[in-house]
């Protein structure tokens, strides 16, 4: 760590922007591992990766690849991993070295976490939310459907989510284009070109950097007002765990993870799904004749196109997984939700898209301790912004000799453009 030399005088406690780079580097070098692995790679780039993670499975369910690293991709071994006491998560808050909250923390402080978090995101705290959705969505739609197409991802996906995150948290709704600019920089989908390394680290530092001082700013203010606010922003400032109010670094550390788990997630699924549904007009049919079908076709699709592709585990302790394999203290652990959610021992008919699937107990929002705290919220974002762009839209297909690229974490084709007459 550079920080870490000690010359004359001089303090051996890194700056906060060397944290940061060394955490990014910790970040890349675990990614780069994964990335690396050239079946993961190939399977992440595909727009249909459905059959290559049901052919990894049948060849391996636990694949040793190298550098200390294993990559899990059946549901039982996946399922066993995420509910083992031996075994951290291990994210951490936008490049510092503190732990992401609740992500990165494990055992008994995180069930504190969440705690305090579930109650604010239960389905009966979401549902009121669905009006506001609906009037965005159709607000959106308003601004391209004269046209007959758009970039639907990026018109309507992408904007949809973040608009609705910064409502909820009670922060002014025309710092969207900054927030979706900073977020994507940190997320690594923006194009920069061929910039250098060192550059993108700089770019990214600052990003992270902007979207701290600005939830900071907003903290002080609020801090200052004597009528507290009815959003989230203000519900942090008076939030309790285990008895004690929140330090402003526990604020910005969940803030982080909120703005990171909730707004890329949607807009991938929305693309995933969109892009589905635009090939598939049977199935899109009957979607537009009933809207009530919708909510199970997003389980299905969850399922199938498991936008969020995989997380990682550290074993503590040695480990025994259901299929045999030891993994030995130390070790990193890819966890593939898309490989699991195709599983052909936990669905029958994997790679077959049915919306009328019961049960259909798939993994999309993760299993074990660190399942989605912000499912029901996602799940009424997906439900109503889809039957209102049906409602609105029923006859789409993708333009002609568009080929849709697919790519990153959760996995979206960032550019999706759809026709209409
Ligand atoms: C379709 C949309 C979404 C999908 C597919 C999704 C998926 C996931 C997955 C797979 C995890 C587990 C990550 C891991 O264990 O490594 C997770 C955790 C999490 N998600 Fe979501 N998510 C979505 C939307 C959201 C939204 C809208 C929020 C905002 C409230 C959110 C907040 C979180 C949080 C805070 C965690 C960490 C939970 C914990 O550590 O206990 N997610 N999500």
């Amino acid at each position: 760590m550079a920080g870490g030399l000690c010359t004359q005088g001089e303090s051996t406690m890194p700056t906060p922007q060397e944290q940061m780079q060394e955490e990014f580097a910790n970040i890349f070098k675990v990614e780069g591992l994964a990335w690396g692995d050239p079946t993961i790679a190939a399977a992440r780039a595909s727009a249909t990766p459905q059959q290559m993670y049901v052919d990894l499975t049948a060849e391996s369910p636990v694949t040793y690849v190298g550098d200390g690293f294993f990559r899990i991709t059946s549901m039982a071994d996946v399922v066993a991993v995420t509910r083992n006491h031996d075994v951290v998560q291990g994210s951490t808050y936008l490049g510092s070295d503190r732990p992401a909250i609740p992500l990165g923390l494990d055992g008994p402080i995180h069930k504190q976490y969440r705690h305090m978090l579930d109650p604010v995101f239960t389905a009966k705290r979401i549902e009121p939310l669905g009006a506001q959705v609906l009037q965005l969505a159709n607000q959106l739609i308003d601004g391209f459907i004269a046209k007959g197409e758009c970039d639907a991802y990026k018109e309507w996906c992408e904007p949809l989510p973040s608009i609705i995150f910064l409502s909820i948290m009670g922060l002014p709704l025309d710092e969207y284009e900054n927030f979706h600019r900073f977020k994507n920089l940190i997320l690594g989908n923006e194009d920069l070109g061929g910039i250098e390394p060192d550059e993108k680290m700089a770019r990214t530092t600052e990003a992270v950097m902007w979207i701290q001082r600005y939830f900071n700013a907003d903290l002080d203010a609020r801090e200052q007002e004597a009528t507290p606010r009815d959003d989230m922003m203000s519900w942090l400032l008076s939030a309790e765990v285990d008895g004690h109010r929140l330090g402003r670094t526990e604020m910005l550390d969940i803030l982080g993870l909120l703005m990171i788990a909730g707004l890329d997630t949607v807009a991938a699924s929305l693309g995933c799904f969109l892009s589905f549904l635009a090939s598939h007009p049977d199935q899109r049919q009957r979607l537009v004749n009933d809207p009530t079908l919708t909510r199970s076709a997003i389980e299905e699709l969850m399922r199938y196109e498991s936008p969020v592709t995989q997380g990682y585990r550290i074993a503590k302790a040695d480990i025994d997984l259901p299929s045999g394999v030891h993994v030995p203290a130390g070790s990193w652990m890819l966890i593939s939700w898309s490989g699991a959610n195709v599983d052909p021992a936990a669905f029958v008919d994997p790679l077959t898209v049915d919306f009328d699937r019961k049960p259909n107990p798939h993994i999309g929002f993760a299993s074990g301790f660190h399942r989605c705290l912000g499912s029901h919220l996602a799940r009424l974002e997906l439900s109503v912004a889809l039957n209102a762009w049906h409602a609105r839209i029923p006859n789409y297909r993708i333009a002609e000799g568009t080929e849709l690229v697919y790519s990153g974490n959760p996995r979206a084709p960032h550019n999706l453009p759809l026709v209409w007459s």
